[in-house]
């Protein structure tokens, strides 16, 4: 019997290869490996590693080397098809049926892989070629460094039915066809499916190419053409760059999912390499495990639009029979309308950086969702609630999870709308009975309280309002108590702050002028001067081009933002404590009114990092 390729590969991915050799060898934990006593040779210290995300185990010592299918046959003994067997029916697959001719298939695969190999070079020549010019420029529209082309393997195919044809034709119609570069109709001659498009090879965990997505250069439908299924390419199981973002991915220890092609690009282009994305569809089980192999908790990185959201709460449906003790997902809401590309090319990799810094777990964002479905004024419409989120719940199939979230949803919903019966003292039947711990609003509120002054978006929105004010003095006095109060984590802009407070105490009708020549001659020099070449900040205010009318607006508006968010933060954090020690009502009704306006400052500082524009503003909340 021989077997296919895809099911040899699936047959490790569904494989976990330190159960597996667990269950003979002693293994020990080892940051993401394990380690142990090397089983091929003999040691007194652990030179023997296993790594479930590459599936591969390595001796260090002897050089023992192999995947879940050799680990059956050089440690076990086992024959070549006994293993595979084995490992089959604990993975709970199915053999192929015994096929004469699946010999022949792998031959053919590997014939199939020369020739999308081929067409992918011919592709990249063309666009490097004359006819290649138009997408040229479109990709110098849309910022693609060179580079990026080179290392995406980025190609064009001409507006033509029959080049590819000529050039690839020693493979043969049949096998062009079966590759779905060629289409084929009864009765006529073969043609190029790909016609003037813009060409983004799509490549299998080993880096070959598998299939292709084309782009319309320019407007027009459809906007991509992307390969049919074939023998290398089955859409449902392949994620876009998943063989450059696995290794990136343990690098930064984070996976993130874009909805398409040019955001994984785009988001490589600026340095994020662990990016993937589905091929125009819903994310499967299969994409879902593939992520969990890279990180316990992806990143799903979606448009903030009905269609986006939409996309997200599915996979997170998705995921829910999956789910395992430290295993989920995560979520980042993009403003609606806009994707990945489009902020970086709005407001730079910080603008990005700064979303991607704070996504919301799944359990919040199911929540959020069930919340979202219906009204809640009536007792029907709050059993509906109930009634939803417990089919959430019930859908997990880990059994500790699940409980887990039977709990959070029951505490969060009686925190919500059973708050009568709560302010007499310790509820029994949630686990001990000790005092009522609101979880559900202690979490968020957690995540904000590590988000004053400690992560990245509050350090970027100092430097960038005092890049504001260094170019818009007169701002300075407008927002003197304000600023004062204050406090500033990097000790550089907090001492430039206290100085241009004070230069603009003793000089109400500051210019820029008379602030360049004071700061010359003062220890600020350089920090002011950093911060007024800094372009990668993600303002109007902080940007040389910028129209002055509206940057002072946007300016005016961070620097409120920058007071209210750590006292709102500040407030929400105070009455949370209060409600974990005691649950009262008016305590309950100011803490939600606190969360609505942490809400709103959030929109606020996200509207002003996109570039400024009016009408982009979050959606359906
Ligand atoms: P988008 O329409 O968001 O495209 O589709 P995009 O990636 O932002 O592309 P640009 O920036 O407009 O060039 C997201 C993904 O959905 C699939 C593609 O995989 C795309 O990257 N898609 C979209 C299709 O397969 N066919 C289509 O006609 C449109
Ligand atoms: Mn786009």
């Amino acid at each position: 019997m021989s077997l296919s390729a895809a099911f040899l590969d699936e047959l490790r991915a569904r494989t976990l290869l330190s159960a597996l050799i667990g269950k003979t060898v002693k293994l020990q934990r080892a940051g993401r490996e394990f380690r142990a006593c090397c089983p091929f040779h003999n040691e007194k210290t652990p030179s023997f590693y296993v790594n479930d995300e590459k599936g591969f185990y390595h001796c260090f010592g002897c050089s023992a080397h192999g995947d879940a299918i050799r680990w059956m046959t050089d440690q076990r003994g086992l024959p070549f098809i006994d293993a595979v067997k084995e490992l089959a029916a604990a993975a709970g697959m199915e053999m192929p049926a015994p096929d004469p001719r699946a010999a022949e298939e792998a031959e053919r695969a590997d014939t199939l892989h020369g020739v999308m190999g081929e067409a992918q070079r011919w592709f990249s020549e063309q666009l490097d070629g004359i006819s290649g010019a138009g997408a040229r420029a479109y990709l110098d529209r849309r910022g693609v460094s060179e580079s990026t082309r080179r290392a995406f393997g980025l190609g064009f195919a001409p507006d033509s039915r029959s080049q590819l044809r000529g050039a690839l034709k020693t493979a043969g119609d049949p096998m062009l066809v079966e590759a779905g570069l060629l289409i084929s109709v009864e009765g006529k001659e073969p043609y190029d499916r790909f016609r003037d498009r813009l060409m983004i090879p799509i490549r299998d965990p080993r880096g070959r190419v598998i299939a292709f997505g084309g782009r319309i250069i320019g407007q027009g439908e459809p906007k991509y053409l992307n390969s049919p299924d074939t023998p290398l390419f089955d859409k449902g199981r392949t994620l876009y760059n998943l063989d450059k973002a696995a290794p990136a991915a343990r690098k930064a220890g984070r996976i993130i999912v874009v909805e398409g092609y040019l955001d994984v690009i785009a988001l490589a282009q600026v340095g994020i390499g662990e990016a993937v994305a589905p091929l125009g569809t819903a994310l499967t089980e299969a994409q879902l495990e593939r992520l969990w192999r890279m990180n316990d908790v992806p990143i799903l990185c979606f448009d903030g639009d009905s269609a986006g959201q939409k996309a997200a709460i599915r996979a997170g449906q998705r995921a829910l029979p999956l789910l395992a003790p430290g295993r989920s997902l995560a979520f980042v809401t993009l403003p609606a309308g806009q994707d990945p590309d489009d902020l970086i090319r709005a407001g730079g990799v910080v603008t990005v950086e700064a979303l991607l810094d704070r996504p919301e777990p799944l359990v919040d964002r199911l929540w959020r969702h069930a919340l979202e479905e219906g009204e809640l004024a009536t007792p029907e419409q709050r059993a509906g609630l109930r009634r939803r989120l417990a089919d959430m719940a019930a859908a997990i199939g880990d059994a500790d999870v699940r409980q887990q979230y039977q709990a959070e949803f029951r505490e969060r919903f009686e925190a919500r709308f059973l708050t009568r019966r709560r302010d007499s003292g310790p509820r029994t039947g949630t686990g001990g009975g000790g005092r009522p711990f609101i979880r559900g609003f202690a979490r968020p509120a957690s995540t904000a309280a590590r988000g004053i002054g400690a992560t990245g978006i509050d350090r970027v929105l100092a430097k960038s309002v005092a890049a504001g004010l260094l170019r818009f003095p007169a701002e300075i006095a407008r927002h003197m108590e304000a600023l004062a109060g204050l406090e500033f984590h990097d000790p550089a802009i907090a001492r430039l702050m206290t100085a241009l407070v004070e230069v603009a105490i003793t000089d109400q009708t500051l210019d820029n002028g008379r602030l360049s020549t004071i700061l010359a001659t003062s220890e600020y020099n350089n920090v002011a001067h950093e911060l007024l070449r800094a372009d990668s900040l993600p303002f109007s205010f902080t940007r040389r081009d910028a129209e002055p009318e509206k940057a002072r607006a946007d300016l005016d508006e961070a620097i409120q933002v920058m007071v209210s968010r750590p006292e709102v933060d500040a407030a929400l954090h105070a009455a949370t404590g209060r409600l974990q020690a005691r649950f009262d009502d008016e305590t309950f009704a100011e803490q939600q009114r606190l969360l609505g306006l942490r809400g709103d400052v959030e929109r606020r500082l996200a509207n002003l990092m996109q570039g400024g524009e009016d009408g982009r503003e979050f959606e359906g909340e």
